[in-house]
Formats: C-alpha cells, structure tokens, sequence
C-alpha cells in the first residue's frame, strides 16, 4: 500500500491539490480536518471534544488523532486501491513518530512520497480568508481565485457554501501560530527521507500540480 503525506501550513493549498491528485491516482484520501468537521456537523463525541479546540485555532489533542488515524488504516476501509492520501496529518513529532511506529509495527510499509507545500504567509492569509466551503461535500471555493459557477453555491451538488468557523481572521493567525511553533518542524522531520518533495506553491493551483505529479511519479512505482 502506498502512502502519501501532503505537507504544508493551513491556507497552503492541500485540499486543493488532494482533490486533484485522487483524480489521477488511484490514491484514497484520508482528510483529517473534514473527519473531524463531519463529527461536529453529527455531533458525535469525538466532534464535540474536537469542537472546542478547533474554534480556538489548537491542534486536537494527540491521542484522539492518532487513534482515529490508526482506526481508519487498520479498518481496511483503504485498501484495494493503490493506497492512501493524508491530508492533515501528521502536525508534529508526537504525530510523525507515532505514525512512523504504526506504518512499521502494524501496516508493514512505509512512506512512499511526502509533498511540502512551500507558500509564503502573505498568501495563506489571503487564501484562508477568502475560502468558501460546502458543508455537504467539503469542495472548496475562493472568492477570488476560484468562483463558485453560481452565486453561493457549490457547483457540485448546489448546497450553500459558507465560511468556516476557523477562517475568521483571529482563528487564523492562532492556527498560523501553532503551525510555526508545532508543525513546520516536519519538513526537518522528513527532509532526509529520500521521498521528500520540497514544492513552491505559489503558482496556480494547476501550476502546483504539475510540480506534484513530478514528485509522485518520481517516488511511486
Ligand atoms: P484542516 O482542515 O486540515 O485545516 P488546515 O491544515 O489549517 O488547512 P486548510 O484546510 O485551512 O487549508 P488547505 O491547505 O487544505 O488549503 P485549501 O486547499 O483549502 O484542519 C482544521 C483543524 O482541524 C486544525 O486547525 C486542527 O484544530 C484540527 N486538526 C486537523 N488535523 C489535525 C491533526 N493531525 N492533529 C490535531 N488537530 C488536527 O486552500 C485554501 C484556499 O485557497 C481555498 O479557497 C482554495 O480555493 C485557495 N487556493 C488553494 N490553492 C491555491 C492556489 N495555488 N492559488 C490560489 N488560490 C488557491
């Protein structure tokens, strides 16, 4: 089974190329934040506990991560196809050695590809703040960089897209914050793995892709 990382600070961009990297590889995503948001959407425990620390731009707490990211993989919901996307995860060492762990004790592989998504601050904000999201589905939009076809509507399945709660200007400089101080560390994490993709992401979103498909079809067989 293949695994691969999408790597990068919130507003980088990982949606987006996820979306377009299922499409082309036989790659199943596995989202973390949309986990998470469908449990508080089904007011689930786990989403009422997650609730309160996503609202305030925290990570969510290590061993709920972990355990719902080691349910998922072991479960066999991702097998059959050429293996997994993580989109989210791992968020800091505690998470990376814990996943590391895991690959190696209970999947029996190991990384394929890690993708860092290299984008400067100025634009996260910018992207993060304009965002618009389907609750339905999770499909993104931009107000500027990527219009819904119509008014407040998603263009796949015509529910309403909103901004999400974590997107207010407060919530996103705690998140930028927390990314500096826990997750940035990763790229030093994995810069030493051979499949480690250091990718600008300042481009369109299908310029960026174009550098991801060189990563993936360097490191997958
Ligand atoms: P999560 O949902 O994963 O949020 P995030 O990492 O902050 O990332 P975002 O979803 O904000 O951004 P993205 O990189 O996917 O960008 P997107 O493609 O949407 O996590 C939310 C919360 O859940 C966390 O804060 C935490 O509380 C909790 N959580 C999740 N994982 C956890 C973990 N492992 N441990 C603990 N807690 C965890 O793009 C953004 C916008 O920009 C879009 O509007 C898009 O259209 C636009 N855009 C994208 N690319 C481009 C481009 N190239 N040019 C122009 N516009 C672009």
């Amino acid at each position: 089974m293949d695994i691969v990382i999408i790597l990068g600070a919130p507003g980088s961009g990982k949606g987006t190329q996820s979306a377009m990297i299922m499409q082309d590889y036989d790659l199943k995503p596995l989202v973390v934040g949309n986990i998470l948001r469908e449990a508080i959407a089904n007011e689930t425990e786990v989403g009422l506990f997650a609730k309160s620390y996503m609202d305030k731009g925290d990570l969510v707490p290590d061993e709920v991560i972990i355990g719902l990211i080691g349910e998922a993989l072991i479960s066999g919901e991702f097998s059959g196809g050429r293996g997994v996307l993580l989109d989210g995860f791992p968020r800091n060492t505690v998470q990376a050695t814990a996943f590391d762990a895991m690959l190696h004790t209970k999947l029996s592989t190991s990384l394929s590809c890690i993708i860092a998504l290299d984008t400067p601050e100025e634009l996260l904000m910018e992207r993060m703040v304009g965002r618009l999201y389907c609750t339905e589905c999770g499909a993104t939009y931009h107000t500027t960089y990527k219009k819904p076809k119509q008014g407040n509507t998603c263009d796949l399945d015509g529910s309403n897209l909103i901004q999400r709660d974590d997107d207010k200007l407060e919530v996103i400089t705690k998140r930028l914050e927390v990314y500096k101080q826990q997750t940035m560390v990763l790229t030093s994490y994995y810069s030493s793995v051979p499949c480690y993709r250091n990718i600008p992401a300042t481009g369109t979103p299908e310029e960026v892709y174009k550098s991801i498909r060189q990563a993936l079809d360097s490191c997958l067989s």
